[in-house]
């Protein structure tokens, strides 16, 4: 144990600060110490933006929603940059498609997500509070705008730093044993079973963002925020592509399912009202009877439509013996005719 570990175990984050500034040699510490994190490749493919300006400041908690961002004495925006690199090679005429690949997204990414932290464990040590603003994605685009920020770089994270002015309570956090394991992901029998004890515990826990009441349970705080998410936030890699990134995606882009539509026989095109595919296929069949039929189909369906990819959860959920190919249709957000259309050209190509 030593005094640093000591301050990383009592980590919480702080929301409010004293009205001082930090000083300009901690800063210069702090940013250093975000020069000198480990970095992937050596690329160093991350930058950090000061944000001083009051009116810009006040823009992003707006974008937040979340009026503290107003009141942190010291604002950092990480963000993914490959631009740089970009620039390094065009100066070379180099002009390499990868530079805007999803690899080196992730990469700039992961190097500014590991150096925040590590920021956040030296300016912890040294008596200061921070807070990172995961918000500012709620509006990427217009994080984007506001930073100017160029092709090949996006918002990661923001950090507020300052001298802390409230002693929040210690979150709990769920027991190691479901975050832990060995050689292999462990799946449990009954995961709100499992975190049974940690609900109670953190039912006890007061949010000083709402001190009138204790938080929801761990298991109710899911539902909420699954069940809302903010538009924005879930359309995000429409911001990063427009930033240059190609995913590389490998499913079928809508149009192309489109033109496979018009390769299902010439029978079932007409036969809007559909009952019976060559195959035997209806909207009541089961899918769970699909797949064993057709093993082929289920990796086909996935690689068409990230859609697909709830079956998973489905599956897992032991929810696929009750699903038919009409309920399959509505989880994918898709006509149930066209689904079994799909289904139908690719069992032919067998
Ligand atoms: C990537 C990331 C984004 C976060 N975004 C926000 C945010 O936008 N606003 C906020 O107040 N806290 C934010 N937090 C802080 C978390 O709410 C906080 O770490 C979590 O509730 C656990 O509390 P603790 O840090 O006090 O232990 C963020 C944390 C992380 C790691």
């Amino acid at each position: 144990m030593n005094e640093t570990i000591n301050r990383q175990l009592n980590h919480r984050s702080i929301r409010e600060f004293k009205d001082a500034d930090i000083s300009d040699e901690i800063r210069e510490l702090l940013l250093n110490i975000a020069n000198r994190t480990a970095t992937s490749n050596g690329m160093q493919a991350f930058s950090i933006i000061r944000i001083t300006d009051k009116e810009k400041k006040a823009k992003i908690a707006e974008i937040c929603k979340q009026d503290y961002v107003n009141r942190v004495p010291e604002f950092w925006i990480f963000i993914t940059d490959q631009y740089r690199n970009a620039k390094i090679a065009l100066e070379q005429d180099c002009f390499e498609d990868t530079r805007g690949d999803m690899d080196r997204f992730l990469q700039g990414y992961t190097d500014a997500a590991i150096s925040a932290q590590n920021v956040v464990v030296a300016a912890e040590s040294l008596g200061l509070g921070t807070v990172f603003f995961g918000s500012i994605l709620n509006d990427s685009e217009e994080i984007v705008n506001l930073l100017n920020l160029p092709i090949y770089t996006f918002p990661v994270v923001g950090l507020g730093m300052g001298y802390p002015n409230q002693e929040p309570q210690l979150k709990p956090r769920m027991e190691l044993s479901l975050k832990v394991f060995e050689n292999e992901y462990k799946e449990f029998d009954s995961y709100l079973d499992a975190i049974k004890d940690y609900d109670k515990v953190l039912s006890n826990y007061y949010d000083l963002r709402d001190t009138s009441r204790r938080v929801d349970s761990f298991s109710k705080q899911v539902v909420t925020k699954l069940q809302n998410p903010i538009e924005k936030r879930s359309k995000i890699f429409d911001v990063v592509r427009k930033q240059g990134y190609d995913m590389m995606l490998t499913y079928l882009m809508e149009d192309e399912i489109k033109k496979m539509y018009k390769n299902a026989p010439k029978d079932m095109k007409e036969d809007l009202d559909f009952h019976e595919s060559v195959s035997g296929l209806k909207l009541d069949t089961m899918v769970a009877d699909l797949f064993e039929k057709f093993p082929y189909v289920e990796d086909y369906l996935l690689m068409i439509n990230p859609k697909f990819n709830k079956l998973k959860t489905v599956v897992s959920a032991q929810e696929l013996r009750k699903m038919t190919l009409e309920s399959l249709a509505n989880l994918a957000e898709m006509p149930a005719d066209s689904l079994i259309y799909m289904i139908e050209s690719r069992i032919s190509e067998e």
